[in-house]
């Protein structure tokens, strides 16, 4: 079994390199199931819509994680409602619409599980995420209610996302984190079988400041004029992991980044 895990899609560039990319790279790979991180997909670089969401599901996304600007485009709030493969993150303060786990059938007969949680350091206030984990695993078990589990842990801090991956250590077929826009050089499998990289990065243009223009926000750090943030424009990379995972127990047998386009795989 063989998952497709990619970082937070960055406005315009990011869309487009999953038009033009995935259907391609998962005919080339062999995947089969693809979890995206989508909210930062929207034209202005935060939230997600519709019909992006349709488009991704078109272009061969199994489901669509999010994070803290999962609300962003207000339209959101009903279509998450009437679209179980777009969650947001599980612990955030209830009642929030939509769901942050769900078990979905995979096109190879497989049911795959994808828990999205959100950090509390630095982040939006939402519950505590290691009770929120320690909750959910009481209730959910690997092989039992499903045959992998994937968790995108939406976060900024490397060690609350570290941290995380342990807990899940051989619950989890994947803990994958997201949010901060940049891979990093980690990937492993952890001591229990879980498949870990502390950010998946994100697909969006890296000739910029984690997706969004370069100039823009020079500007903004140096306190001159400067315009509400925008995407930068180049061609963009697309960057997460791959996983292998073993059918008989859930795990993790291997896993690579993978980087595709762009100026990320251009430099690399
Ligand atoms: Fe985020």
């Amino acid at each position: 079994m063989r998952i497709l895990f990619l970082g937070d899609i960055v406005g315009p560039p990011g869309c487009e390199a999953i038009r033009k990319n995935l259907q391609n790279q998962i005919e080339i790979n062999k995947i089969n199931f693809v979890v995206v991180n989508g909210e930062n997909s929207a034209d202005q670089g935060v939230g997600i819509t519709e019909k992006i969401s349709k488009d991704f599901f078109n272009c061969g996304v199994d489901v669509i994680t999010t994070g803290n600007h999962v609300w962003d485009q207000k339209e959101t709030i009903d279509y998450i409602n009437n679209e179980k493969r777009l969650l947001r993150p599980y612990n955030l303060i209830n009642p929030s619409p939509g769901k942050g786990f769900e078990i979905f059938n995979s096109k190879n007969g497989y049911k795959v599980a994808v828990l999205n949680l959100m950090g509390n350091i630095f982040m939006k206030k939402c519950d505590d995420v290691f009770n929120a984990a320690k909750d959910f695993i009481s209730k959910n078990k690997l092989k039992k209610d499903f045959d992998f589990l994937i968790v995108d842990f939406h976060g900024e801090i490397t060690s609350e996302k570290m941290a995380i991956g342990h807990f899940f250590d051989g619950k989890a077929s994947l803990v994958v984190g997201t949010h901060t826009h940049v891979p990093t050089n980690d990937a492993r499998i952890l001591n229990f079988g879980t498949a870990y990289q502390t950010d998946a990065g994100m697909c969006g243009d890296y000739n910029s400041v984690i997706g969004m223009n370069k100039e823009n926000s020079l500007n903004k750090f140096f306190k001159k004029d400067s315009k509400k943030h925008f995407p930068s424009n180049g061609e963009a990379s697309l960057s997460g992991v791959i996983i292998d995972c073993d059918i008989e127990t859930g795990l993790a047998k291997n896993i690579k980044t993978f980087i595709y386009g762009g100026d990320l795989a251009n430099t690399h």
